[in-house]
């Protein structure tokens, strides 16, 4: 993985790696994880969103018309990789909230350790849309690339992934397999373990965000 690639974006603004620190402490509650989560996932969205696209549209102020700049947030789709991805989703609809919404659900056969759909539900004329796809934990990549690979069959516009913890492993799977797709991440941490955590981490994103550890 080179340290220099374009194509990956490690967000290492104060807030985010202080935010980040807080949960990744095995004593953080259920509830100051959520929220964590939430503020954290606002602050990336700042940087995950910061080419899209605007439009002028006249305005009046008190004073004056005047032409302002606006987002079309129905031209993005977000796409949460069940069920972690469910805690970064809402900080971004907070941020984005005319953003539509798909999901995917993969769980992984015990046999093959391939991502195997369960779940799949896209917004409609996805071929107009710029497509951000969330999950926590960027791993061994299995599901990222499952679920890219299938939202790319839909034709989006583009694809964008975004994480808060990835591994050089995860990174290095996902670029190789989507080489044309962006990742976001508030840090890549030192390495996999052989159960597919990554280390040090915080431990599996679902349950610390469900509370079913
Ligand atoms: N998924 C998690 O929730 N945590 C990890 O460390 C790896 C995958």
């Amino acid at each position: 993985m080179s340290p220099f690639d374009p194509f990956v974006h490690v967000i290492d603004h104060p807030l985010v790696q202080h935010k980040l620190t807080l949960m990744r402490q095995k004593t953080a509650s259920t509830t100051s994880f959520r929220t964590l989560l939430n503020e954290l996932a606002m602050l990336m969205a700042y940087e995950v969103t910061r080419d899209m696209p605007t439009q002028e549209i006249q305005i009046d102020t008190p004073l004056e018309t005047m032409t302002g700049r606006v987002i079309d947030g129905k031209k993005l789709a977000l796409v949460s990789i069940l069920r972690a991805g469910t805690g970064i989703l809402d900080g971004f609809l907070s941020v984005v909230p005319g953003a539509r919404v798909g999901h995917i659900g993969l769980y992984r056969d015990p046999t093959t350790l391939q991502a195997v759909e369960y779940y799949f539900k896209m917004p409609k004329e996805m071929e107009v849309r710029d497509v951000v796809v969330v999950d926590p934990m960027l791993a061994t990549g299995h599901s990222a690339i499952a679920a890219i690979t299938r939202i790319k069959a839909t034709r989006p516009k583009s694809i964008k992934f975004v994480c808060l913890l990835t591994c050089p492993e995860g990174v290095k799977a996902l670029r190789e397999a989507h080489p044309d797709v962006h990742i976001f991440t508030a840090a890549i941490d030192r390495q996999l373990n052989s159960h597919g955590y990554i280390l040090p981490g915080l431990g599996d994103a679902g349950d610390r965000i469900f509370g079913t550890q």
